[in-house]
């Protein structure tokens, strides 16, 4: 059965990436008969310039009749004077809404062979391996009312609706309370439910579904104390599911645990495990256009949706050993570079990838 996948460039870096990120979809394409078809549609600024809106209609119809969405990255200071409502940025959120992807898997993986470029010692991180399964579509990203209004007295405020029903909860913790049983057995919710009541209902549902995983042990932590010892102790952590802002700042953390956001993936995951790919970071505008950035981001996104939306676990394997063996050989891009091993730009390690696919 033929399957049919969407690309989206998007902005700064994302193109650079993305080709990087194509090729090696053609090669294990090939390589694996997967019987993968492509084709690219506009997001984001890129869309705002040719289209006047950030998602298109033409690029929502494609994604929603896609069996997966390969992204690279929005945004950039050449959209940021225009209205809030149709920034680049908008147009990501809202396809995340209207192809209902709430679960969004983060992994936080350190390569052993990039040991020294994370920012805490050896033995505090080697061997680290863990995920975060973050809530995408509800919270404070999405909550309303939301606004910036001036009070009577002239005042200006700002603000915004944290919220989440029983169901939206229910649903990401039972994602990530299967991932955990494919994985350790262990799951930690983190929330701060001693401060917001919306967590206290987060806490209390996960607890309730908890029920239903008798072999999975879970744990709870305020977020606070999370993101302490995420640099305190990271290895301690296995499976964490929490909310829509707190995972984005600890995903964010736990990504620089890894040395560079330019090695770290990321899924969006809806109910039937259609999803959206796309690497970590961001569009990164200040080296755009210089072939310098890391397309391993985005090419071991291509391995994520080979297994969890295509059905293509040994193509997705094979993208994750090639990666490792390119770095055996010594080969970095700027964000990863240090002493004693081989620059490389963004082309030349995309092709040393399918190089090391072809070697098996
Ligand atoms: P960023 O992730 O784009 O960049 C942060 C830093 O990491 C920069 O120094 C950048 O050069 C570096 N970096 C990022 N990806 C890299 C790669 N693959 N290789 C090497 N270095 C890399 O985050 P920033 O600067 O906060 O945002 C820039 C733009 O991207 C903004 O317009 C922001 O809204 C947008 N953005 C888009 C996201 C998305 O499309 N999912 C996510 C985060 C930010
Ligand atoms: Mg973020």
């Amino acid at each position: 059965m033929s399957q049919h996948i969407v690309l989206l460039a998007g902005d700064g870096i994302g193109p650079e990436i993305i080709a990087e990120a194509e090729k090696v979809l053609a090669q294990v394409n090939t390589q694996f008969a997967l019987n993968l078809s492509w084709h690219h549609e506009l997001l984001g600024g890129a869309a705002i310039d040719a289209h006047g809106v950030p998602l298109p209609d033409v690029t929502l119809d494609a994604a929603r009749q896609a069996d997966a969405i390969l992204l690279g990255a929005v945004g950039g200071p050449k959209w940021d004077a225009i209205e809030r409502s149709i920034r680049p940025e908008r147009g990501l959120l809202r396809i995340r809404a209207e192809l209902n992807l709430f679960a969004n898997l983060r992994p936080a993986l350190l390569y052993p062979q990039l040991a020294a470029a994370s920012s805490l010692k050896p033995e505090i991180v080697s061997g680290l391996d863990l995920l975060i399964v973050r809530e995408l579509t509800g919270g404070i990203y999405f909550g309303q009312p939301r606004g910036i209004r001036t009070l009577e007295n002239g005042e200006r405020q700002g603000f915004n609706t944290d919220i989440y029903s029983e169901s939206e909860i229910r649903r990401i913790a039972h994602v990530a309370f299967q991932l955990a049983q494919k994985r350790n057995k262990r799951l930690l919710s983190v929330d701060k439910a001693n401060v917001l009541e919306v967590t206290e209902l987060w806490k209390q549902v996960v607890t309730e579904v908890a029920a239903e995983y008798p072999d999975v042990s879970l744990s709870h932590m305020y977020v606070d104390n999370a993101a302490m010892q995420l640099v305190r102790a990271p290895k301690q952590f296995d499976v964490i599911v929490t909310g829509n802002l707190f995972g984005d700042i600890l995903s964010d953390q736990a990504a620089m645990l890894t040395g560079s956001i330019g090695m770290l993936p990321s899924a969006s995951l809806d109910q039937q495990q259609k999803g959206m790919y796309e690497p970590c970071h961001g569009s990164a505008p200040d080296i755009a256009g210089q072939g310098i950035a890391n397309p391993l981001a985005t090419i071991l996104s291509v391995a994520m949706m080979l297994r969890y939306s295509l059905q293509a676990p040994q193509a997705a394997e094979a993208i994750e050993a090639a990666v490792g063996r390119v770095l055996d050989q010594g080969l970095r891009t700027a964000d990863i570079f240090s002493e004693g091993t081989t620059r490389v730009g963004t082309q030349a390690m995309g092709d040393a990838v399918v190089a090391s696919l072809l070697t098996i």
